[in-house]
């Protein structure tokens, strides 16, 4: 799968938008079929007609089907159904994700648990529904973390529990199936102007802002390039952007200063509530 993705089958999970919907019309532009799992059904059949629109050749085809990834048993029965009528993917990208930044103070349990329902148990409930029907013939699992799933982030806690777990699971899992000639990967893309990412910003506290300052806001379109890219060079995680990768190695090899950078913003922003006399929390 890794280098060749005509005539293959994409299993999208969120690829009704944002980087989802970008990989999944990338990959219909290289000759792929593709599924693609939503909640959504409007969102979803518009998605198909933009990647039907994407496709090289009229035999390849595009559907999708509705599915709540964070839960088991409609994961079970969807998967179960689109194995029967599309056959086992070639490529799985558990793209489907959701963030609710805030304080910790300010994130109530229902929004923890959506988060990792979503987060971390829809990448645990679509992998063990399809890994079974993937064994028969080998392939490809891309799970999409975050740089928030190795740098923890302020106002992220209930995110970075979920996008630190899918890092960990997948390290784990490819070497299980690695056996089974299936490879697994890890995208973990940076701020990307989505419109998930559109709905972040409006409870994400000013320290978060601060930090990522900066930074470049990539398009979806640039992340699925990168993720393609990364497949074709069988990379395991796969960081898009120049900002990213740096983030990767200075968190690995210089921590310390990482958190010192870090802290450094938050406490610029609170010395500034400090001096206009306003609350640290709003
Ligand atoms: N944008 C960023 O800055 C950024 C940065 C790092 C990582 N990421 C990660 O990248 C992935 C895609 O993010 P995005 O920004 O492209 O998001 P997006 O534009 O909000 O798209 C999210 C997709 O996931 C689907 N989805 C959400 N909850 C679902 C559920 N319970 N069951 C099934 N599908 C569900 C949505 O469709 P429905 O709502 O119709 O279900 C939609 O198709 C996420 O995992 C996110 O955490 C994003």
């Amino acid at each position: 799968m890794a280098k060749e993705f005509k005539g293959k089958t994409a299993y999208i999970t969120g690829g009704s938008s944002g980087i989802g919907l970008a990989t999944a019309k990338q990959l219909a532009a290289l000759g792929a079929n593709v599924l693609v799992f939503a909640r959504n059904r409007e969102r979803l059949e518009a998605a198909v007609a933009a990647i039907q629109g994407s496709r090289i050749s009229e035999e390849q085809w595009v559907a999708s089907r509705q599915v709540d990834v964070g839960d088991n048993e409609d994961v079970r029965q969807v998967m179960a159904e689109a194995v029967e009528r599309f056959g086992p993917p070639d490529l799985l990208i558990n793209c489907a994700g959701k963030a609710y930044p805030h304080y910790f103070e300010e994130i109530d349990y229902e929004h923890f648990d959506d988060t990792m329902k979503t987060n971390l148990y829809g990448v645990w409930n679509t992998t063990s529904a399809l890994v079974p029907a993937m064994k028969r013939k080998g392939g490809t699992i891309v799970n999409v973390s975050s740089i928030a799933g190795f740098i923890g982030v302020f106002g992220y806690t209930a995110y970075c529990a979920s996008k630190f777990g899918i890092i960990g699971f997948s390290e784990a899992l490819r070497s299980e199936l690695r056996s089974h000639g299936i490879k697994v990967a890890v995208l973990c893309p940076p701020d990307t102007d989505t419109p998930g990412f559109a709905t972040e910003n409006i409870t994400k506290p000013e320290e978060t802002k601060e930090a990522s300052k900066g930074a470049k806001l990539m398009t979806p379109e640039e992340v699925a390039k990168e993720l393609i890219a990364g497949l074709q060079k069988d990379r395991f995680m796969i960081i898009p952007g120049f900002d990213g990768k740096l983030n990767w190695r200075l968190k690995r090899f210089f921590p310390g200063l990482v958190d010192a950078v870090l802290q450094a913003q938050v406490d610029k922003v609170q010395r500034r509530r400090q001096a206009a006399g306003t609350e640290v929390k709003p």
